[in-house]
């Protein structure tokens, strides 16, 4: 059967602290009568602590774009998961491709990163997905399986039901170039089995996996449709409430 959608924006390093506030309240508004869908929002870090307190009593998380793998200490710059927590975030965005690719970030900070997030209480979305050379190579199953499976490294099969799963295809984040929806279901169905050969057939099935790259209006139902899509991560188009609103009313209808 599928999940209720689960859909999520990443406003990465874009809006101001007005705008975002203004953003967070009309979308509670608009949000807390649609029951048919699960919501969130990756606002930049120093929107947190306002934004947090605007949806306290909603039912949209708070997703912070990134942790620290340490609970504290001498990181000039990082920010810990305690502190996203205290602040009222209930999960947060690891291991996504521009901090992969931009800032160097290797599977085994992101497996402790993970780590981190699940002691603490606070819900990890495990960010995976191949570069156009390495799918053009023939390597998207062996980059993802990688990934997946380092990020996982060590993690108990009861606390999976904590993590979600992104699949977000380098090649088609801010290009403007979708996976299509057969190529994204077929890596989705693959993560899955992989979840299943480690974690048993019951627990994969309960991991939401969401779709992240390109995602529109126009191309979030095709993408929802699928049988092994369970959610969106939206990145340009989560920054103007319309556009997010529409790709949240085309995914429950
Ligand atoms: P775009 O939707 O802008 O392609 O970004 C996707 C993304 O990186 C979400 O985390």
């Amino acid at each position: 059967m599928k999940k209720k959608p689960l859909i999520v924006g990443n406003w990465k390093m874009n809006l101001t602290l007005r705008e975002g506030i203004e953003f967070a309240r009309s979308l509670s508004e608009r949000i807390s009568e649609n029951s048919n869908i699960i919501c969130g929002i990756c606002p930049p870090f120093v929107f947190l602590n306002d934004i947090c307190k605007i949806l306290k009593d909603s039912n949209i998380y708070v997703v912070a774009q990134n942790i620290h793998n340490e609970k504290s200490g001498a990181f000039t710059g990082e920010i810990s998961a305690l502190m996203v927590k205290e602040v009222g975030c209930t999960h947060v965005l690891i291991g996504h491709s521009e901090r992969r690719q931009l800032f160097g970030e290797k599977d085994s900070f992101i497996n402790a990163k993970i780590k981190m997030a699940l002691s603490i209480g606070l819900k990890p979305i495990l960010c995976i997905g191949e570069t156009l050379k390495e799918r053009e190579d023939g390597k998207t199953e062996y980059v993802i399986e990688n990934q997946l499976r380092s990020g996982l490294n060590g993690i108990e099969s009861d606390c999976i039901k904590d993590i979600s799963i992104a699949y977000e295809p380098v090649w088609a984040i801010g290009t403007g170039r979708t996976a299509s929806p057969e190529q994204a279901n077929e890596v989705h169905s693959f993560v899955r089995g992989i979840l299943s050969d480690e974690y048993g057939v019951n627990v994969s099935n309960s991991v939401y996996i969401q779709y992240g790259g390109s995602v529109k209006p126009e191309n979030a139902k095709e993408l929802m449709v699928k049988s092994e899509i369970d959610g969106l991560l939206v990145g340009g188009a989560s920054i103007k409430l319309g556009s997010f609103l529409d790709i949240i009313c085309n995914c429950v209808n």
